[in-house]
This record gives structure tokens, sequence and C-alpha cells, in this order.
């Protein structure tokens, strides 16, 4: 169904008139293909007009409050005039000490503090890596995804002219990866892979033997991974959260001497607006010379490169700012004066419940299963309802008010899926949102 040919004799929580009008003025062909932005933009133009308050599922914003350990921070060191400097683009020394100890003990590997540089969220540190990465080997120029995945990590192979590879992974879960890597890789021209941990959108959670074959096999084909930590400690099925003491976040870096990690501020400290991550390199990485390197950049060596070459090209430091609030909120982490991920559990609680209220209104759980178990609640989950491609779905909870994104973006073969994100959605919503899936349930019934 389109906004042209959507049914206006039935009863949606939202004026239907209205809705079709702000997806016709948007100018989206296909509101259920839009990114997750131009989603942004039509749900606000359609609340502003039919005064009615959308259950906002599209965006991955933290729903908490920014940490104030980084706020204060910032705000004394900017105090303290910083902001006339340039920061150096290897980073200031303070963050890079806090970043190698969170990578000891929250990942239990040792990267020394050189290896450890700022980026402008994770999402930089993806585009500073691929940059580089796509420009090792004239020979392996493609990246690899196990997806579904990020949109915007596709985004930027397209703006850079990269070519990419997907495997959505649901089918090929512990053992049978060994074989459908060994297959990709064996063709000779993958040079990294990207890979979230846990997922979004699927919320999938690689296991430690799942890395361990990814890892062997990217040593067997030199291939370099990008785990994308975004989520880190997430997985509250397991309890991440003590520095330094076992379980740990699971982690590739246990299993191959070649990768980058990608941290981000955004969902762990709830630090989305200020725009902070860090790329952690392994230190034989970081030291590896690659001849082609130089028909871009003015040395062979990989984390000279990225430093000096990627991260200088893209914004010549991160802001000064920014990474006094991040070494703060890190140290605060390793110190364990705060327990940071005791406080992001409310996502998996909430996730839960969403997920019970869509079950109970004909919907169903698009990945549900990991590895065998039953999927986690997290930040996100999948959902689908029969007779829906993920597109239609899209646009047709708009009358409904809701909003969420499809899967087609995100390298997924479930065409009839959407990503619900819990993290905007707060808990006295709920009972509405079980108000709006019953009426949708009522005007769609399942044969
Ligand atoms: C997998 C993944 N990576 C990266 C990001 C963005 O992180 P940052 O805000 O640090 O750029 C997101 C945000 O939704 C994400 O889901």
């Amino acid at each position: 169904m389109t906004a042209n040919d959507v049914n206006t004799a039935i009863d949606t929580p939202v004026d239907c008139s209205i809705v079709r009008s702000k997806i016709l003025e948007s100018g989206i062909k296909n509101i259920g293909r839009a990114s997750i932005r131009e989603l942004v933009s039509v749900t606000a133009e359609i609340e502003k007009a039919s005064g009615i308050k959308f259950i906002r599922m599209e965006m991955g914003v933290p729903g908490l409050q920014a940490s104030d350990t980084g706020v204060k921070a910032e705000i004394e060191s900017l105090e303290s005039g910083i902001a006339n400097l340039y920061p150096s683009i290897e980073g200031i020394q303070l963050l890079k000490k806090e970043v190698s100890r969170f990578a000891k003990l929250y990942l239990d590997i040792t990267v020394p503090e050189k290896c450890c540089i700022p980026s402008t969220g994770s999402t930089s540190g993806s585009f500073i890596s691929f940059l580089t990465l796509s420009k090792i080997s004239s020979e392996k120029k493609k990246i690899l995804f196990l997806d579904p995945g990020f949109p915007v990590h596709k985004q930027q192979l397209n703006i850079l002219g990269v070519d990419y590879v997907s495997l959505d992974v649901y089918d090929f879960r512990g053992e049978k990866l060994k074989d459908k890597l060994d297959e990709i890789f064996s063709v000779g021209d993958i040079a990294a892979l990207l890979y979230s941990n846990p997922n979004n959108p699927a919320w999938i959670c690689f296991t430690e033997r799942e890395l361990e074959i990814t890892g062997e096999l990217c040593k067997k084909y030199d291939v370099i991974p990008v785990e994308d930590l975004a989520y880190l400690n997430m997985d509250f099925r397991k309890d991440y959260s003590r520095p330094g003491v076992k379980p740990f976040q699971p982690t590739i870096g246990k299993y191959t001497d070649d990768y980058i990690i990608l941290i981000s501020s955004s969902k762990i400290f709830s630090y989305a607006g200020q725009r902070i991550g860090c790329i952690v390199i392994s230190p034989h990485l970081f030291g590896r010379n690659y001849d082609d390197l130089t028909r871009y950049f003015q040395t062979t060596e990989f984390g000279h490169a990225v430093i000096y070459g990627s991260a200088y090209a893209v914004s010549a430091g991160v802001t000064h700012s920014t990474q006094y609030a991040l070494a703060a909120m890190l140290k605060s982490a390793n110190d364990f004066t705060e327990n940071f991920t005791e406080k992001l559990k409310v996502y998996g609680e909430r996730a839960r419940k969403m997920k019970e209220i869509f079950l109970r209104n004909g919907f169903s759980i698009v990945y549900d299963r990991d590895d065998g178990e039953p999927i986690a609640d997290g930040f996100y989950f999948t959902v689908s309802y029969p007779g829906f491609s993920g597109e239609e779905l899209v646009e047709e909870l708009l009358y409904y008010g809701i909003s969420a994104i499809s899967l087609s973006n995100t390298g997924s073969n479930r065409k009839e899926g959407i990503r619900a994100c819990v993290s905007l959605v707060s808990d006295s919503q709920l009972p509405e949102l079980e108000r709006r899936l019953r009426i949708f349930n009522h005007n769609h019934k399942i044969n």
C-alpha cells in the first residue's frame, strides 16, 4: 500500500489524510525505504499537524540522560582554556590511557595507549577504518558485512566508492559460519569485514566460538575484522559489568592479531550528542607495513596512515573537550566508581515488555533466535506482520502513530521485517502502544 491508495475509510489513531499528505509532501517516493533521519523528519511533521504523539521507534537515540561525569569534565576542560587549541590527532594522553585501561578491564585484551585514537563517534571510526583498509592492497579492496547491519556503514562505502559483500548471518550461526566465511574469503578480494556485537538491528550476539571461527579465518585469509562495540556490555543475559572480572564482553581481539575495535560513548554513556568514540587498533596491525598504502599515504605503516592520513583528512583531530569527557567517563568505569552497565538494563526490560505487546497483537519476531537461544532483550528487536512487507509495514504503522524503519536498508534477507528501537519509548507509553496495535490487529485480520 502507498500513500496514494491507503484506505481512508478505516479508522486509524492518526487522521489518514494528514499522514497521507505529509508523506506526499516529503517527496520521498517510498516511505518504507526512507532513511532513519528522513523518517524522523516525516514523523515530526505528522505529529505537528495531527497533535498526536508518536511512539517513536525509528531512531537509536539514547533515552537516558547524558553522563554527568562527562558533562562536568567537558565544562571544566573548556573553562581551563583548551578551546583555542587544535587537539593532537592521535588524541590527548589522558584519553589514550583510559581507553587502553578500558580495553584491558572490560575486554580483557592488551592494547598500548598509542593504538587508541579518538574519533567523532563510532561512525567516524568506521569511516576512517574503511578509508584506510580499502587501500592496504590493490587486489583486496572489498569489505564484507556480517548483516543485518547499521545502514550508514553501507552509505560510507557507497560514497567512498568501495565495493562490499553482505552476508545475512541468521542462517549461518555457530559452526555453519566457518564454511560460509571460508567460501567468501577464498575468492581473495575481501580486505576487511565489519559487524556490530550486539547487533543493530537484530540484536544477534556473537558467541565466543563464532568470534573464534571468524578470528581464525581472518588470520588464514589475512582479512582485518572491524568490531563495532556501539552496544558494548548490553547483552544483559550475562553480567559484564565488573571491570577486570570474568565474564567479559566477547571480542575478536582474543582470536586474531590484526583487528580494529570501535568504541562509542553514544549508547553506553548516553553521550551521542557530543560525537565521541575511539578506534582501538591491535598493536600488531598498528605496526604492519603495507607497500600499497603509499599509493595514497606518505607511509607504509598502518597506524601512521590511520592517524596522519585518514583521521587527519577527515577532521584534523576530535573536539578537545569531548576527549576530556570520554576520558573521565572511561575512568569512572575503569575505577568502578560508576556502574555504567547497570544503568543500561532499563533498555532490556523495556524490550521485553514491548515484544510481549507486539506478540499479543499478531506480530512475530523476525530474528527470533540467537545461535539456537531465544534472542536477548536489548536496544532493538525486529518484528513482522502477516501479509505485509517491511516497507509496507513501516508506512502502515504511521497511520497508527508508530514509527520504525524497515530492514530493507540493513542488508537483511528478511524483507518482511521492521526494526523497533526501544530507547525513546517511555514506560508510560506502553498502554498506548498496546491500544494502537490492538486497533492495527483489528483492522488487519489475520487469516
Ligand atoms: C552498530 C552501530 N554502530 C555505530 C553507531 C553510531 O555510533 P556513534 O554515535 O558513536 O557514531 C550506531 C548507532 O546507532 C550503531 O547502531
